[in-house]
């Protein structure tokens, strides 16, 4: 049980701190979230939205699943966008892969783990997809690059959820992103696969 008091030490801290460095943090924040952002990543522990790009709570919408994939036939991840897009108005959904993704590479290696098999096989419809460019690559090199296939197939996909389309056919602004993280150094890198409706 200690590992258990040590977090709860850890969040009366981390509550006092925010308390005295900031009075109406809290307040504030029980009002309403009115976050500008949505953004789409891995479970991975090394991948944590609002540290990587520098948002308090309150700032951004969070859904996270095993090699960020958005799926239509996902309830869970169909809901988060829709809460998202049609009642908070995020204007911006980022969907954010990692190089290195262990789901990414279970897929690539055809890996034998277990259920989450079925999650991760739509990554190896992108990887079949993309044979000839993979082919050409090491090992590593595959797997960075899966995952960058993977993050700029999930941008495709929440395009064409009805979601994203009916949210564009009403003029609202909204922007869908594509990036990597790298845990290696810190950074992220825009994929350049960004889609745009609406008045964004
Ligand atoms: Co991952």
């Amino acid at each position: 049980m200690k590992e258990l008091r040590d977090l709860l030490e850890n969040n009366r801290r981390w509550a006092e701190n925010k308390k005295s460095s900031d009075p109406e943090f809290f307040t504030r924040l029980v009002e309403q979230q009115s976050p500008a952002y949505l953004w789409i990543g891995c479970s991975d522990s090394r991948v944590p939205a609002n540290q990587i790009v520098g948002l308090a709570p309150g700032e951004i919408f969070v859904h996270r699943n095993v090699a960020n994939l958005v799926q239509h036939s996902d309830m869970n991840c169909l809901s988060v966008l829709q809460f998202a897009v049609d009642v908070l108005k995020v204007r911006h959904i980022i969907v954010t892969g990692h190089y290195g993704c262990g789901g990414v590479r279970a897929a690539m290696e055809e890996q034998r783990l277990g259920l989450v098999d079925n999650w991760l096989r739509p990554i190896q419809h992108t990887s079949h997809h993309h044979r000839h460019e993979l082919a050409g690559l090491d090992d590593n090199a595959r797997l960075d690059r899966l995952c960058e296939l993977n993050v700029a197939q999930q941008v495709k996909n929440l395009c064409n959820t009805t979601i994203v389309l009916d949210a564009w056919s009403r003029n609202q602004p909204l922007s869908v992103h594509g990036w990597v993280y790298s845990i290696r150094d810190g950074l992220v890198r825009n994929l350049n696969v960004s889609r745009h409706g609406g008045e964004a």
